[in-house]
């Protein structure tokens, strides 16, 4: 890192990467701002655009298009890149081969060039490529962050929220929990709302609310990415802010707990994986794991989902001639 200055970096700039640029010039996050992309023009031209709009932000944020050896600078590299053009139809996993394929490629070189910030990952599928930073950036596992669950934790928050009367859903806590895909679910067990057990809280509104429908809450959040993705082709605001949210959380150190892909080391009795758990975000990446007491029927769902993505994790490495941990 060189000086003081706030650097970000951002590998990919499709949909999701410019979406993260603009809030990061837009709410002064960054002073320099890096943009690669294998396509160099493109980024260049994307950079440049940025610049021109800077006068009319909040922010002086030099924005430059750089090759990627260059984001080694950077206190923080968002990963936005993504297989050329691919379509998918079903499931974020179809993303698999492409997505792994670009982190052999782009994760060796950024080591060699000395890469010691802190990765946060978007690319899908999210937690299988976050574990593949991991293993080949050989950082601190506290330094390779997937955004995970965040942006499906706050769909959560968003549904409870007006399933309650539009309570504020930042003053709502709740996870959703597991895999980035469809196996993700809601740790209704630790959803609160004013510091009061959400059980309580819907018993004492029970005659304005009626019963809230807790599998159609969580239905829609798991699967709300889709329904964007139906109607659009992509999803990019909501995982670009959080990119950004991210970055932001870790330069102003700020202990913001947020549902994130972490590898894992026992925390919640696995490893050789990374899984979407609440985590405090600071200026060491992931300061802390939150061990949630789930209970039996979401350690069901938990293991559930951490089985799918370690099979995906050991296949991917497997392919490679690697092995992870067990
Ligand atoms: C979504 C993408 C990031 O859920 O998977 O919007």
């Amino acid at each position: 890192m060189v000086g003081t200055a706030r650097k970000v970096g951002i590998v990919g700039i499709g949909n999701v990467g410019k979406a993260a640029a603009s809030a990061i010039v837009h709410e002064n996050i960054a002073d320099d701002l890096y943009i690669s992309d294998i396509d160099t023009e493109r980024a260049k031209g994307e950079a440049w655009d940025f610049a021109d709009s800077i006068e009319l932000t909040q922010s002086r944020t030099r924005v430059q298009a750089v090759p990627l050896e260059q984001l080694a600078e950077c206190h923080v590299i968002l990963v936005a890149v993504n297989e050329r053009k691919k379509v998918i139809s079903s499931s974020r996993l179809e993303l698999l081969k492409g997505s792994a394929a670009i982190a052999y490629d782009i994760v060796p070189r950024l080591k060699d060039a000395g890469f010691k910030g802190i990765y946060v990952i978007a690319t899908n599928p999210c937690d299988i490529i976050t574990y593949l930073f991991y293993k080949l950036s050989g950082l601190p596992r506290k330094k390779v962050i997937g955004t995970g669950t965040a942006l499906d934790s706050m769909r959560l928050r968003r549904q409870i929220s007006e399933a309650i009367g539009g309570i504020d859903p930042r003053s709502i806590t709740a996870y959703m929990i597991g895999e980035h895909g469809d196996s993700q679910f809601a740790a209704w067990s630790h959803v609160s709302v004013g510091g009061k057990p959400f059980d309580e809280y819907e018993s004492d509104d029970i005659d304005r609310f009626g019963k809230i429908d807790r599998d159609k809450i969580e239905e829609t959040a798991r699967h709300f990415g889709w329904e964007i993705h139906k109607r659009k082709g992509n999803t990019q605001f909501g995982i670009g802010n959080a990119l950004a949210f991210f970055a932001k959380s870790i330069l102003n150190d700020a202990r913001h707990i947020t549902a994130a892909s972490a590898v894992q080391e026992g925390e919640y009795g696995r490893e050789g994986l990374a899984i979407g758990v609440p985590v405090v975000l600071g200026r060491n990446g992931i300061e802390k794991i939150i061990r949630l007491n789930l209970n039996e029927k979401e350690q069901k769902a938990f293991k559930a989902s951490a089985d799918l993505i370690k099979g995906y994790i050991d296949q991917t490495l497997a392919e490679h001639g690697e092995t992870a941990q067990s």
